[in-house]
């Protein structure tokens, strides 16, 4: 299993390109279920997630040209609408292929996903939404067997914010009979980004990055073409990683307006942050100023970048307290974070952090995406070699990772 070793105390420097969201793309890339046409993407990150869900869609019967960052999606018949234990236990996010099956084929078995690293993670509001538009769902041996003959629009209103749930639900009434408004739905970029693909397909929706979406039902999309926005968390986590050496660092094709949040934050801490458009540039001082937050659906702080800073916080000046309030286990990079001298103590969803002069190398393993993210960050500021293991789970995230970082002069590489 590959690793990561990287010799702390370089400071960032320089200029990276960021790659299309993999919160975007994956919500997107299952959109061409919906329609018979070839549609068109681009900015479509390298990465293993990707692979895992063009593999799903491919076993479905989607006909699939991949180059470089530009797939194209051809879902003109749908032989198998059926997302398999094997794949789903491995990418939450194939649960993302069951609005727009059961839209497009009145039929489709896809694998309860089950728990994950970071908690329980239930898929009740996707299915409550789809059973109030028609459809007959049984969870039976660990699937969730769903028909309809045609969905039909409702008022559907989550019982909290879900980012997949809402683009379940608007993939799916996208093609139901009538209007649909789903209140309470999630504001996120990647929900806009998604919008704005079905509009390009034909969908009539309006609202998306509002609490109330409406979807106005039509018969069948068409092909087009659609840019996957650019990362956030990719973004946020570039930022903190120079923030936490002291760099100061350039990033390019950004969505800056989609980052307040997390800039805000690293102003707090004593970063010179300037976001143009699709820019950033941010300084960091010689040492950050330590950061309380608390985690909260779009546009508060997002709980992808929870990880992140509490790595910074583990070198700032001060104690910060981080309150995770979307997931209940979200804390395991904490006794990673440990094991390289941080001072941190947990209570249920909140976490001090007592800054520390310094951190020192070790052995830590990544337990999942963004904990892993939060391990290289310490690893970047940490005396002597720290080496990561697991990091197939950076693989899932980050496009090229130890490129970029090399290239803004971190010393670090991947060995089998
Ligand atoms: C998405 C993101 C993930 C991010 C998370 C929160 C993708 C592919 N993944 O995950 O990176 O960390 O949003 O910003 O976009 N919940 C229920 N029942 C449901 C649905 C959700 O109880 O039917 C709960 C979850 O357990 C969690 C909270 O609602 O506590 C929010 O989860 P949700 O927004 O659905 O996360 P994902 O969409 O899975």
């Amino acid at each position: 299993m590959d690793k990561l070793l990287i010799e702390g105390g370089a400071r960032l420097t320089g200029e990276v390109a960021v790659s299309g969201a993999k919160n975007a793309a994956l919500p997107i890339l299952c959109a061409a279920l919906l329609s018979a046409e070839p549609v068109t993407f681009t900015n479509v990150p390298r990465l293993r997630d990707v692979g895992t869900l063009l593999a799903l869609l491919g076993r479905m019967g989607v006909r699939i040209e991949r180059e470089g960052d530009t797939v194209t999606l051809e879902a003109g018949a749908l032989t198998e609408p059926v997302a398999p234990y094997e794949m789903v236990k491995t990418m939450r996010a194939s649960i993302l292929v069951l609005g727009p099956l059961a839209a497009r084929c009145g039929e489709a078995r896809v694998s309860l996903p089950g728990g994950c690293a970071i908690g329980a993670r239930p898929v009740d509001q996707h299915i409550k939404g789809l059973q109030a538009m028609g459809a007959e769902v049984a969870v039976e041996h660990g699937y969730i067997h769903v028909r309809a003959s045609r969905l039909k629009g409702a008022r559907l209103v989550t019982d909290m914010v879900t980012v997949t749930g809402t683009e379940n639900l608007m993939m799916a009434a996208s093609l139901a009979e009538g209007v649909t408004v789903i209140e309470n739905a999630a504001r996120e970029p990647e929900v806009i980004d998604l919008a704005n693909c079905l509009i390009a397909m034909g969908a009539n929706i309006r609202g998306a990055g509002s609490d109330a979406i409406r979807i106005e039902g039509v018969p069948r999309l068409r092909g087009a073409r659609h840019r996957i926005m650019p990362d956030r968390i990719e973004t946020g986590t570039y930022l903190c990683a120079a923030a936490a050496t002291g760099g100061e660092i350039r990033l390019t094709g950004v969505q800056a307006a989609s980052l307040d949040a997390v800039i805000d934050k690293l102003a707090e801490a004593g970063c010179t942050v300037r976001g143009e458009p699709s820019v950033i540039h941010l300084r960091a001082p010689s040492r950050l100023a330590a950061v309380s937050l608390r985690t909260a659906p779009y546009p508060a702080f997002p709980t992808d970048m929870q990880a992140q800073f509490m790595a910074l916080n583990c070198v700032a000046d001060g104690a910060a307290m981080i309150r995770e309030t979307i997931f209940e286990n979200r804390f395991m990079h904490a006794v990673e974070l440990q094991r390289l001298g941080a001072d941190i103590h947990i209570d249920g969803n909140t976490a001090v952090v007592r800054g520390v002069d310094r951190l020192q190398g070790a052995t830590v393993m990544a337990t999942d995406l963004r904990a892993s993210a939060s391990l290289i960050i310490a690893g970047l500021v940490a005396e002597g070699q720290t080496t990561i293991e697991r990091i197939y789970h950076l693989d899932r995230g980050y496009e090229r990772l130890e490129e970029k970082l090399a290239a803004l002069g971190a010393k670090v590489r991947r060995i089998a």
